[in-house]
């Protein structure tokens, strides 16, 4: 596995792959890396030639009061499992390669950026947009993959995609779960014991409505209660949303039809975990 650290030397690599005719993919990450990403890796490992896993916490995608400062980073640990897991390029950037000095370009997808998670994390996915489109555009990928675990981020990422003309295509991986139904995610450390014993709640209350959804249920404000009531049981989780929209442009609806999202966020103490389900 080859690391590289500046924007220069990685176009050089994807420009001299495309050359080559090997197809590129690009698996976006911050690091702290868990079987949810890797996951991601195995898809691109088994449809590309060349694969790219980029590890750059991204200051711009986190609030003033958020975690930048002690989000988890284990590269050593990482780089093990990214050589196992077939990786060619792990793209480290060094601090000022992404993001240069001076710099004054955004990226925003209107609308869809301010609901759900985008309603209590102001300017997140602006940060989001802004990192991934200089990384696709560094990297010029054939593919990028996005897990469906952050369901919103990969529904605007394909909305800028398309608006943006990029040639990528956005792959969205399902959502790759603990035994006990909690979804992987680098932010579970957060969780207390008695967090990590009430966490598994979020993915009971989904599946919950949609069984309901299945016995007929055809209206959403229903589903969400039969959620809000679930999660409510648990008494250490504080519920942030609890919202069925549309599975493409995240519209909130009032009737169910097959293919909308059901998206949860919820407090467990300072963790904030999300999950969602496809009805
Ligand atoms: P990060 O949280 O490190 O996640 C990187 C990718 O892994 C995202 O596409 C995410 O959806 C996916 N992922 C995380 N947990 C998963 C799980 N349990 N199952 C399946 N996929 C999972 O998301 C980001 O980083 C950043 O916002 C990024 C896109 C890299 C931009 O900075």
């Amino acid at each position: 596995m080859q690391e590289i650290t500046t924007v220069a030397a990685m176009r050089a690599f994807a420009r001299e792959a495309r050359e080559q005719g090997r197809r590129v993919g690009l698996v976006p990450t911050m690091g702290a890396l868990h079987k949810g990403h890797l996951s991601l890796v195995e898809r691109a490992r088994a449809e590309c030639s060349a694969v790219v896993v980029s590890i750059y916490v991204n200051p711009l995608q986190f609030g003033p009061r958020e975690d930048f400062r002690t989000y988890p980073r284990d590269l050593e640990r990482d780089k093990e499992l990214l050589r196992a897991a077939g990786c060619d390029v792990l793209f480290v950037p060094d601090d000022g390669e992404i993001h240069v000095p001076g710099h004054r370009t955004t990226v925003e997808v209107q609308g869809m950026q301010d609901v759900l998670c985008g309603r209590s994390r102001p300017g997140h996915f602006r940060g989001v947009t802004t990192v991934v489109a200089k990384l696709l555009a560094i990297v010029r990928p054939d593919m990028a993959y996005f897990g469906e675990k952050d369901a919103q981020q990969v529904r605007i990422i394909r909305r800028m995609a398309g608006d943006l003309h990029e040639e990528a295509r956005i792959v969205s991986c399902p959502i790759v779960r603990e035994a006990d139904g909690l979804a992987m995610s680098s932010r579970n450390i957060y969780l207390s014991l008695e967090g990590r014993r009430a966490a598994p709640v979020l993915y009971r209350a989904l599946e919950a409505a949609a069984a309901l959804a299945r016995s007929g249920e055809t209206d959403a404000s229903r589903l969400a209660a039969r959620v809000r009531e679930t999660i409510a049981r648990e008494p250490l989780a504080r519920i942030d949303y609890v919202e069925t929209v549309d599975g493409e442009t995240l519209e909130p609806v009032t009737t169910t039809r097959p293919g909308l999202l059901l998206a949860v966020a919820v407090w467990f103490g300072r963790a904030r975990l999300i999950d969602n389900i496809i009805l």
